[in-house]
């Protein structure tokens, strides 16, 4: 049975995408056999992965196709795989809503597919999406953006994830992962303070704001692969002119590697 993480967050622009892609070909460049699964009808997986966006995530939701016959490879000499996603994944939300027992629709589509690891890649909402995609996870991972709401977002998701452990489904919070730090601005620290304070230890090391991150898409990489010397790749020192380093998604790669070794 892999094991399913989902990255989500109601608020858009947390770097769920980033997380997700930049996540997903640490893991396969150490050998786990990953898929990443798009839930937003954005389709960014596609583009971040430099190919187009398309109706997979849709074939999968209405049960027309296994996730394995839908996965495109994303890498030749990588265990990484996507189901593409596109404006029509919103139609298939639509389609789900008038169904009965749509939550447990991701799961079943999911579980027996010969994956390691599936990192599912959430829309900016809390719909019916949503809810199956918390219900197929094993793990929640949260990407926050250190910005003046950054709290904001957290909450009503972590309601949820209370309702469908409610209901008896084994999903848990991996963390909650902070993102777009800025060491200059104070803003960032209150916020990163603040997190600290609530989840304590569930609160992962931090991904730096980095330019490097935000050009990557454009050319359809990774960071891995468009910059891998880049802080947001290996993390910033722990102190200024410190040795040792901290966060970046080199740090989120390695946890989640140990996670998925158990
Ligand atoms: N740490 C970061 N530093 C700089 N830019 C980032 C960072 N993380 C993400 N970005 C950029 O911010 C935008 C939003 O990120 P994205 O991952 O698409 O968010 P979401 O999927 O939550 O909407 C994208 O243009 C992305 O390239
Ligand atoms: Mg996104």
């Amino acid at each position: 049975m892999p094991t399913t993480i989902a990255i989500a967050n109601q608020k858009g622009g947390t770097g769920k995408t980033t997380t997700t892609v930049n996540l997903g070909y640490g893991l396969a460049q150490r050998g786990h056999k990953t898929l990443i699964v798009d839930l937003d009808p954005q389709g960014h997986v596609a583009l971040a992965l430099g190919f187009p966006p398309s109706s997979g995530t849709y074939d999968l939701l209405l049960g027309r196709s296994k996730a394995v016959k839908l996965a495109q490879q994303a890498r030749e000499d990588l265990p990484l795989w996507f189901i593409a996603g596109d404006k029509s994944t919103a139609l298939a939300r639509e389609i789900l809503n008038r169904r009965a027992f749509r939550e447990g629709i991701l799961k079943k589509a999911l579980e027996r597919s010969p994956f390691d690891v599936i990192l599912l890649d959430c829309a900016p909402s809390l719909d019916v999406l949503h809810t199956a995609t918390l219900v197929a996870a094993n793990w929640l991972l949260v990407p926050v953006k250190l910005d003046h709401l950054a709290l904001a977002g957290v909450l009503g998701l972590i309601a949820t994830l209370q309702e469908v452990q409610d209901e008896g489904y084994d999903c848990n919070l991996l963390g909650v992962l902070p993102t777009f730090l800025d060491r200059v601005t104070t803003e960032t620290r209150l916020q990163l303070e603040a997190l600290l304070e609530r989840y304590g230890q569930l609160v992962l090391p931090p991904i730096p704001v980095d330019t490097k991150l935000r050009e990557a898409p454009g050319f359809g990489q990774t960071i891995w692969e468009h910059a891998p010397k880049a802080k947001a790749a290996v993390g910033m020192p722990k102190e200024e002119g410190s040795e040792g380093m901290i966060g970046g998604y080199a740090h989120l790669v390695e946890i989640v590697d140990i996670l998925l070794r158990g």
